[in-house]
């Protein structure tokens, strides 16, 4: 989709929709707004007397300008209470009303910068919110269909601003938003490629190909090499299948890794998910392609990293397997010592993911790391929690969970903390093993019992565990503004902007 910044004068531009707004409340709209009202002969206001414009968040109403305007529609979309505006809402708002334009069957779409204007916003913000927001409610997943489906697409959005100063700021705040979003959609169209062809091999490549785009060091780890770091307990999950697995290392200003702050982000990348022996239930198991979406992530997000060129060393590690079922898959019962030289027992060969992010994080620890976060579609049972509201977050470490909540606060990818207390370790204790990977029979506290599994093979550094099952993909009853149905990469925009701010 093409986004460009215009100076000029919204009420001469010429699109399919004009798009403007308003506050919750207000009965005398101003700005672009006041000025489109005006053309109209004050539609807009006599819209609002009768109740039928209301300024909601994200309420949408279209009106015509029968010749008036050179742009036959205008979409109002509600900016809800001026006092609660931020860029969660400008968000919000702008996803809505591309979606009402695209409904509306608009091609080209005018549009003002939410919040740049009487919200008080500064216009980078606003530029990124709007594009980011434009960007990922209009994603479509990857189809291979025969019969493409006509339904027009809103191909070009101007966004149009009066005062010439505003420009370059808007123009900077676009190019923020296209980064981030088109990362968010790189990670979702990796998670939501049909796992035939989104084999570890397959992802791995992407990765390379990406990294070599964007200015990335990468480095694959084939099997023997994993062999001889003692990565057993990933391999373990790996010899179940015949794709043989990958270890993508991605890296951010690698030959600053001394002088800069060192973050590693690990990411669960099960490219399917039958369950192994302990195998799944086959209604919605061809969901598990999505099963390496932490993995999608952490591509993403160095994307992003790369193209941003923040001033950080940022590691990106994602152990990449297929959890699948032959004559020399693991068993319920199998005992293996992974890279930290603990031991721990199988009693579900479900509980794939916490497998292969043990042997991840330990791995992690050989950066010297200041922070290293993992996301991971580990339980069932965040989704039993949360429902699709928010990813668990499990840490012990005040400072970063600050940094993560005020991130998941600035974007509205929302993280809900979840207990850690050592009792849970009895949960997993293992007669045969130091931990075991699943409290089966006993289902009580599944999310905390399985960051307990990680903590486990934890060696000291700070370090975040967020569990993304319940948000990796948005059900077709249910999608959010921005989040349309299918592959979500929630995470993505949350650690780009932990990033962002790392340094203050
Ligand atoms: N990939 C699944 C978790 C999952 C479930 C993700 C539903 C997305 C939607 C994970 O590997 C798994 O199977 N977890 C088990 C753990 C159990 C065996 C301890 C679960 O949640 O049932
Ligand atoms: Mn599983
Ligand atoms: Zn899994």
């Amino acid at each position: 989709m093409q986004i460009d910044i215009k100076q000029g004068n919204i009420l001469e531009t010429e699109a399919d929709i004009l798009i403007v707004n308003l506050f919750e409340g207000v009965t005398q709209p101003g700005g672009a707004t006041g000025a489109v009202d005006k053309a109209l002969d004050g539609q807009i206001s006599q819209l609002i007397a009768l109740g039928d414009c209301s300024g909601k968040l994200g309420d949408t109403t279209l009106l015509y300008t029968l010749g008036k305007l050179p742009a036959p529609r205008v979409l109002v979309v509600g900016l809800g209470e001026a006092h609660e505006f931020d860029g969660k809402n400008a968000r919000i708002a702008a996803a809505k009303a591309i979606h009402a334009a695209k409904k509306a069957k608009a091609r080209t779409v005018a549009t003002i910068a939410h919040g740049a204007g009487i919200g008080g916003m500064n216009p980078i913000e606003a530029a990124q919110a709007l594009v980011e927001a434009t960007l990922l409610e209009s994603y479509e997943m990857p189809a291979e269909r025969s019969d493409e489906d006509k339904e027009p697409r809103v191909e070009k959005v101007t966004v149009v601003e009066f005062n010439g100063d505003h420009i370059p700021l808007l123009e900077t705040g676009a190019q923020i938003g296209r980064i981030i979003a088109e990362s968010a959609i790189f990670s979702r169209d990796l998670a939501a490629t049909p796992s035939n062809i989104a084999t570890p091999a397959y992802v791995a490549n992407q990765a390379a190909t990406m990294a070599e785009k964007v200015g990335l060091d990468i480095r694959i780890m084939e099997w023997g090499e994993m062999e001889a770091l003692g990565m057993n307990i990933l391999l373990a999950v790996a010899k179940g299948s015949d794709e043989p697995p990958k270890f993508v290392i991605l890296e951010h200003n690698k030959d600053r890794a001394e002088e800069l702050p060192t973050i590693v982000l690990v990411g669960k990348g099960v490219t399917f998910d039958t369950g192994g022996y302990s195998l799944k239930r086959s209604d919605g198991m061809w969901k598990m392609k999505y099963d390496m979406s932490g993995a999608a992530n952490v591509l993403g997000i160095l994307r992003a990293v790369a193209l941003l060129d923040l001033p950080l060393h940022v590691v990106g590690l994602t152990p990449l397997v297929e959890n699948m079922i032959n004559g020399h898959a693991q068993k319920p019962g199998d005992v293996y010592k992974g890279m930290t030289g603990k031991t721990m027992e199988v009693i579900s060969t479900d509980a794939e993911g916490r497998m292969i992010l043990a042997d991840a994080l330990a791995y992690a620890g050989r950066y010297n790391p200041d922070a290293v976060i993992d996301q991971a579609t580990l339980t069932g049972a965040i989704s039993i929690a949360l429902g699709q509201q928010a990813a668990g977050l499990f840490t012990e470490e005040d400072a970063l969970k600050a940094r993560l909540l005020a991130a998941a606060e600035a974007t509205g990818e929302r993280l809900w903390p979840m207990p850690m207390y050592d009792e849970y370790k009895d949960y997993i204790k293992s007669d045969f093993a130091d931990v075991k990977n699943s409290t089966a029979p006993e289902r009580g506290a599944g999310v905390s019992t399985s960051a307990k599994f990680l903590q486990h093979f934890i060696e000291d550094y700070p370090w975040a565990h967020l569990d993304i099952a319940n948000m990796s993909w948005t059900n077709k009853a249910h999608p959010r503004p921005m989040y349309p149905p299918g592959a979500a990469a929630f995470g993505v925009r949350l650690l780009v902007q932990m990033l962002r701010d790392w340094n203050g």
